[in-house]
C-alpha cells in the first residue's frame, strides 16, 4: 500500500505519475521547524535493521552507518567519505521487523543522517518548508520496491545496440582517431557497437555544433561508421556558450530562455567553452525548444546521447571570479609564506564551491521566480526529460540512446545514466557492483559506470575485472580522461583474453535484453542482493559483494589486486558456469553453502539458479549480427522449466506488445518446446559434478 503525505506545497517535479489522495494526519515521525526553514524526518530503527536505496552514493547496499546528502555534485574524486554525487534519489527503505520504503519528493537539499550521529536513529532534514512523503508498505523487498516503481512510471528501454560493448575516451579529436580505434576493435575482433564523441567534435564546446576541421561532412562520416555497423554517440552539455553568432545562443537570448542571474543579467558562469548560460529547463517551453536543437545531429545519422555537467556543473560563476583576480593579483611578486600562499589557493578554491552561488540562478517555474537552490537536484533530470520527450516526437517509431550523468527519480522513464566521473580504483570497481541494485531500486535500469575507471592510471589486471563485471550491465562503456593510461582493449598485452571476455557479453545479449526489458515493464529490479530472494537467510542477507542479475544468474566478481579466487555463498543449489569465451564453456553442479572458487583473470564465472533457464548466442561483431535463430539452452536435468524470452527489431516502441514475448519450455527429458522458430540446443547434459 502506498500513502501519500504532505507538508507545504511542492514544486511539481513529476517524479510521481500515479494520482495518490493525500493522506489528512502527518505520520508518525514527520514534522517541520520553521524557525529553520526544514522539514524532519527521526525515526529509531533496531540494532540490526536494515537501510537501503539512495540510488547513487558511496558506501554500501545498506546504507546504514554513514550521512548522505542529495545535492547534485560534481565530483569526480569522490570517496568512502563523500556525501553528494551527481544525482538525487530520495528513496529508501527500512528493512526490520517491519519494512517500509518513504520516497521524499522534493526538488530541493535532503540531508540523511543514517544512524551516524546516533547508531539507532535515522534524521532525514528536508530544506524548506514543502515535500510530498511516499511511504509503501509490504511484506518483502520486493514488493515493496515493485509498489514504489509503480507509482514513479517504466523505465526507459534503450534500443539493443546500446547493450552492445561501447568504447569512449576524452580525447578522441579527430575523424581518423575514431578511425584508428574502429579499425583496431575489427581488426582485433573484438565486438564494438558504439563509440563515443566527447566534447571535442563540436566546435569550441558549442552545443548542437560540429568541429568542421577535425569532423568536417560529418553526416559522411556518421554514414562511413554505420557501415562499419559502429553507432556514434555525441555528448551534449548542459550548458550554452555566450557568443554572439551562435545561433543557439542567439535564439536563447531573444527567447529568454536562460536563466537570470539576481544580480541582473543571465546567470554567466565557465564551463568547457568558457562563459555559458544555462536553458531554463524548468519551462516546458524551454525544454522543446533544446529537446527540438537534438534534431540537428538526428538529421545527420546520429542515434543516440549522452547529456553531461547537468548538475549542473561549472567551474565559476563569472561575477565571483571577476572579484577573486584582483585579489590573487595582489599576491604577485609578493614572497609569499604558507599562510599567504594557502589564502590565495583560497581564493581560487572557493570559486568552484558552486552551491554558493545556487541562490544568484534564478527560473521561472509556473510564472514565479524560484532561486536554484530551490530545485536544483531537477535540473539534469529536466534537461534529460527535454532530449527524452523530443526525442520520442522527432523519432517516434525508433527507440534513440540516452543517458544522463546527473538526476532525479522521474529521470528513470526518459533515459539511462552512468555513475559519473570515477577512477581506475578497485574500490570503484566494488562501488560499482554495489551501487546496481540502489539505482534499480529508484528506477534506473540502463546504468553502469565507466569501466576501467575514468581518472588515474588503469592496470591490466583491474581492466579485465571491471570488464568481467561491466558483461552484465545494461550499459557497457569503456571512458577514460585525457591525460591517462590508454585503455581501449586493444591497447594491453592481453588483448586475445579481452576479445574473448566481450564474446561473453555478446553470447548473453538475448538474456540482457529479456531481462532488461522485463523488469522495465513488471517493475522489478534487474540486479538484486541475494537476501532480497532469501530473506530468512541470515547469510545471505549480509552479502553485498554477489548479486543476482535477472531471474536466472547470480554473478560473484572479483574484485581485488592479485586476488585469483574468492569464497562464493550460494543460497541453494546451483550451477557454476565457467566462460573463456561464448565458445568455452564449462558447467559444474554445486551445492548450497560456502565454496572457493578460483577465478583467473581470463574467465568469467557466474552461476545459475536452480530450476532456472539461461539462452546463450554465438557471439558477433555487434549485437545486429547475433544469430538469434540459434541458441543454447542451459537447464537443469530431470527438471521442468520455464524462460520468457523477449525478441524484436532492436528498436520499435512499446516494448509490451504481444507476440514478442517467447515461451521456452524444457521439459525434465531435456525436449525444448517454444513457440517460435528459434533452434535450440540443450546443454544441460554437458554439466559435470564439482569436485
Ligand atoms: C565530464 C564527464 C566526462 C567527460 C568530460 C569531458 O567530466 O563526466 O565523462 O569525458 O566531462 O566532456
Amino acid at each position: 500500500m502506498v500513502l501519500k503525505y504532505r507538508i507545504g506545497k511542492i514544486i511539481q517535479t513529476d517524479a510521481v505519475v500515479k494520482e495518490i489522495p493525500c493522506e489528512k494526519k502527518l505520520p508518525e515521525g514527520f514534522g517541520a521547524d520553521e524557525k529553520k526553514n526544514i522539514c524532519i524526518f527521526q525515526k529509531r530503527i533496531g540494532e540490526y535493521d536494515k537501510i537501503y536505496g539512495l540510488g547513487e552514493n558511496v558506501r554500501g547496499i545498506n546504507k546504514r552507518g554513514w550521512k548522505y546528502k542529495s545535492e547534485c555534485l560534481d565530483n569526480p574524486n569522490h570517496r568512502e567519505d563523500t556525501v553528494s554525487m551527481y544525482c538525487a534519489h530520495n528513496f529508501f527503505i527500512i528493512d526490520g521487523n517491519v519494512k517500509s520504503g518513504y520516497f521524499l519528493d522534493t526538488p530541493g537539499v535532503v540531508s540523511y543522517d543514517m544512524c551516524y550521529e546516533k547508531s539507532d536513529e535515522i534524521r532525514v532534514e528536508i530544506e524548506g518548508l514543502n515535500v510530498d512523503i511516499y511511504i509503501i508498505d509490504g511484506d518483502s523487498l520486493t514488493e515493496i520496491i515493485k509498489q514504489f516503481r509503480e507509482i514513479i512510471g517504466k523505465s526507459y528501454i534503450p534500443p539493443k545496440w546500446a547493450l552492445g560493448y561501447q568504447q569512449s575516451r576524452w580525447g578522441y579529436a579527430s575523424k581518423n582517431d575514431v578511425r584508428e580505434v574502429v579499425r583496431q576493435y575489427r581488426e582485433g575482433g573484438i565486438p564494438l557497437d558504439g563509440l563515443y564523441l566527447d566534447i571535442d567534435y563540436m566546435e569550441r564546446y558549442k552545443d548542437f555544433t560540429i568541429n568542421e576541421e577535425s569532423f568536417s561532412n560529418f553526416p559522411e562520416f556518421v554514414e562511413e561508421m554505420k557501415k562499419e555497423k559502429v553507432h556514434l554517440v555525441p555528448i551534449i552539455d548542459a550548458g550554452v556558450k555566450v557568443e554572439e553568432g551562435y545561433a543557439l545562443y542567439e535564439e536563447g537570448v531573444e527567447k529568454d530562455y536562460f536563466c537570470k542571474d539576481s544580480e541582473g543579467g543571465y546567470f554567466t558562469a565557465g564551463v568547457w567553452p568558457g562563459y555559458v548560460h544555462f536553458p531554463d529547463f524548468l519551462r516546458e517551453e524551454v525544454r522543446e525548444w533544446f529537446g527540438s536543437k537534438y534534431q540537428f545531429l538526428l538529421d545527420m545519422g546520429i542515434d543516440g546521447f549522452w547529456n553531461d555537467m547537468n548538475e549542473p556543473a561549472f567551474f565559476y560563476r563569472k561575477q565571483r571570479l571577476d572579484a577573486a583576480l584582483p585579489k590573487v593579483q595582489q599576491y604577485i611578486e609578493k614572497n609569499l609564506d604558507g599562510a599567504e600562499f594557502f589564502e590565495m589557493l583560497g581564493e581560487l578554491n572557493q570559486l568552484t564551491v558552486n552551491h554558493t552561488d545556487y541562490p544568484y540562478m534564478l527560473h521561472c517555474v509556473e510564472g514565479k521566480v524560484v532561486s536554484h537552490d530551490k530545485v536544483h537536484n531537477i535540473y539534469g533530470y529536466m534537461m534529460t526529460r527535454a532530449a527524452g520527450e523530443m526525442l520520442e516526437k522527432l523519432r517516434p517509431d525508433k527507440r534513440i540512446l540516452l543517458f544522463s550523468r546527473s538526476s532525479y527519480i522521474g529521470m528513470h522513464r526518459y533515459g539511462g545514466m552512468w555513475q559519473g566521473d570515477n577512477l581506475s580504483w578497485w574500490s570503484h570497481l566494488l562501488m560499482n557492483i554495489k551501487m546496481m541494485p540502489s539505482l534499480n531500486m529508484c528506477g534506473f535500469l540502463y546504468a553502469g559506470a565507466d569501466l576501467g575507471g575514468f581518472g588515474a592510471d588503469v592496470t591490466e589486471d583491474l581492466m579485465l575485472r571491471w570488464i568481467a563485471f561491466g558483461i552484465f550491465t545494461p550499459l557497457m562503456r569503456n571512458h577514460a580522461t585525457q591525460g591517462t593510461r590508454l585503455q581501449e582493449l586493444y591497447q594491453f598485452s592481453k588483448k586475445d583474453v579481452f576479445r574473448k571476455l566481450i564474446t561473453i557479453r555478446y553470447s548473453l545479449i538475448p538474456y540482457l535484453y529479456s531481462e532488461l526489458v522485463k523488469c522495465a515493464e513488471n517493475c522489478e529490479m534487474m540486479f538484486q542482493p541475494i537476501g532480497f530472494q532469501f530473506d530468512e537467510d541470515k547469510r545471505a542477507a549480509e552479502i553485498e559483494d554477489q548479486l543476482f542479475v535477472g531471474e536466472s544468474i547470480m554473478i560473484a566478481p572479483v574484485y581485488q589486486q592479485n586476488m585469483y579466487g574468492r569464497y562464493v555463498y550460494l543460497p541453494e543449489d546451483m550451477i557454476m558456469i565457467r566462460m573463456k569465451s561464448s565458445e568455452e564453456i564449462r558447467t559444474y553442479r554445486m551445492e548450497k553453502g560456502d565454496h572457493y572458487i578460483e577465478i583467473p583473470l581470463d574467465e568469467v564465472v557466474f552461476f545459475l539458479r536452480k530450476g532456472k533457464l539461461i539462452p546463450f548466442v554465438r557471439s558477433a561483431d555487434t549485437v545486429e549480427e547475433l544469430d538469434e535463430t540459434n541458441m543454447k539452452l542451459l537447464g537443469w536435468e530431470n527438471e521442468a522449466a520455464e524462460y520468457e524470452l523477449y525478441q524484436d527489431d532492436g528498436f520499435t516502441m512499446h516494448c509490451d506488445t504481444e507476440g514478442r514475448w517467447i515461451t521456452i519450455c524444457r521439459n525434465p527429458d531435456g525436449s525444448i518446446i517454444s513457440d517460435s522458430d528459434i533452434c535450440f540446443q540443450d546443454m544441460t547434459k554437458e554439466v559435470m559434478d564439482y569436485e
